[in-house]
């Protein structure tokens, strides 16, 4: 108790009240972690948000492999097609996702992978994502090994649901779990339940590389022979899982991490941005970038920091076992959370501080990092909020755009392709029939008999 005490001294009187067995439990659960790093948590807890005067450095936009370039260096981007493939069909490519988030800003009671997703069939997101991996397993004859990761808040449920729905017909799944870090109200108390515990919370997606190497999943992709990860977070049924093309440029490039990465609609948009620092690249959260170098256009009136952050990534399997032995900065971000108050014997929801290790800090590492551009439109569309930009409403809106303008570019009369929802077609296409222009084209023309009638179509 002195050790706790020591750190929050405004809970002295309340652990007078305490009796033996729940002074005990509480001392228990702050022993989880050793007394050090509490203390330099503490730290990190009271230097959050003062303002950081970001160093001197000179500021450039990064290099990155754009949507144009694939058009003026088809021959490459073709190339890169097929040396992706190549290793797709040598079983060296495996699928990482994250799923271990509270989800806060969408309030879904429960794992965000089980928010339905879909226009039509209402398919959460894990199945989604399931059906991309079976698609992929069929058109390359490789089994796709596919790891999750879930958090103690999320494990129970995302287990229970794969299971339910008979592992959503995938057959090489790891559920895997990721650490824990204590969260601070703004007074830098550490939160606490009524039991009482210290309550811990989901250590951020950065904590992928100490999970992966303490859960035994990076031996397990050792002994399965894979080398590449196909990174992606669970909020977009947009993702493009294990793109040839990407993989293959990746690949070329010997990069140990690479990013797509789409152009920033504003300069207020609130995603990360790709910069370059004295030749290394580095990902400035919207909240860390100073206004001066977002608003910072070109001599065309273009962002001169355009690139923001898919969370789309490839990731070497040797990097990410050498990940495995670095120490990532903490990150706190203002997050209202749900606790119990000591002092008021009373639970409530206030604005604390959440600490959380973010992956893209892993990029100064990286050898030959590689950023591709790509079309928002047909790859991202995350849910992240209840309503508004980036909400289930914009996400369900895209998904059928993206699928009315696949019609459209087939030459079909479907002309509402770019429009709002409520001109487009209200259909659906499983990733099982296509996932991709190039593929639905080529599955929509072998079809022999087609349907004649667009609204409420499914295709599987
Ligand atoms: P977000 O930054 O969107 O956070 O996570 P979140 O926790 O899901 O949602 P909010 O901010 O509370 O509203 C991006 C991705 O990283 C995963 C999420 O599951 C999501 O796929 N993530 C986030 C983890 O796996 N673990 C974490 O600790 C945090």
């Amino acid at each position: 108790m002195r050790n706790f005490l020591q750190l929050f001294p405004e809970l002295r009187t309340w652990t007078q009240t305490l009796d033996l067995e729940q002074a005990h439990r509480l001392c228990q659960s702050f022993e989880k972690i050793p007394f050090r790093e509490w203390q330099a948590l503490k730290i990190v807890s009271q230097k959050a948000f003062k303002k950081k005067s970001l160093p001197a450095k000179r500021w450039m936009q990064p290099a990155c492999f754009t949507l144009e370039d694939r058009r003026v260096q088809s021959t490459l981007w073709q190339q890169a097609e097929s040396r992706g493939i190549q290793h797709l069909r040598h079983g060296k490519v495996a699928a990482l996702t994250v799923a271990g988030g509270l989800g806060t800003r969408l309030g879904f009671p429960g794992p965000k992978g089980l928010v339905l997703v879909t226009p039509l069939k209402r398919k959460t997101l894990f199945q989604v994502f399931a059906e991309k991996l079976r698609a992929i397993e069929k058109l390359y004859g490789v089994r796709m090994h596919w790891f999750i990761m879930t958090s103690s808040d999320t494990h129970e449920a995302t287990w229970e649901a794969f299971q339910k729905n008979h592992w959503y017909d995938t057959q090489y799944l790891h559920l895997f779990q990721q650490g824990e870090l204590p969260a601070f109200t703004m007074d830098g108390i550490c939160l606490l339940t009524d039991e009482p515990r210290v309550n811990y919370y989901p250590d951020g997606h950065g904590g992928v590389f100490k999970a992966l190497a303490s859960t035994g999943c990076l031996d397990k992709m050792s002994e399965y022979g894979i080398e590449t990860l196909s990174y992606f977070q669970v909020d977009n049924p947009l993702v493009y899982v294990c793109d040839c093309h990407f993989l293959g440029l990746h690949l070329d490039r010997v990069s140990d991490f690479s990013t797509k990465v789409v152009t920033k609609t504003s300069a207020d948009e609130k995603v990360g941005v790709f910069v370059n620092t004295e030749d290394v690249l580095r990902l400035l959260e919207y909240s860390e970038m100073p206004e001066f170098l977002s608003v910072k256009k070109t001599k065309e009136g273009q962002l001169y920091f355009k690139f923001g952050n898919t969370a789309m990534h490839l990731i070497q399997r040797s990097f990410l076992e050498a990940m495995a032995e670095e120490k990532l900065p903490i990150h706190i971000t203002c997050k209202t959370m749900q606790h119990w108050h000591p002092l008021r014997q009373s639970h409530c929801a206030t604005s604390c501080q959440k600490l959380e290790y973010f992956i893209f800090d892993a990029l100064p590492f990286a050898k030959n990092p590689l950023l591709l551009e790509v079309d928002r439109k047909e790859e991202f569309s995350p849910v992240k909020n209840t309503q508004g930009q980036d909400s289930l409403d914009t996400c369900m809106r895209d998904q059928i755009s993206r699928w009315n303008r696949w019609f459209v570019n087939c030459g079909l009369n479907v002309d509402h392709g770019d429009k709002e929802i409520n001109n487009a077609y209200y259909l659906e296409i499983s990733p099982l029939f296509a996932d991709d222009y190039i593929s639905f084209k080529k599955m929509w023309n072998a079809l022999v008999t087609k349907p004649g009638c667009f609204e409420n179509l499914y295709l599987e």
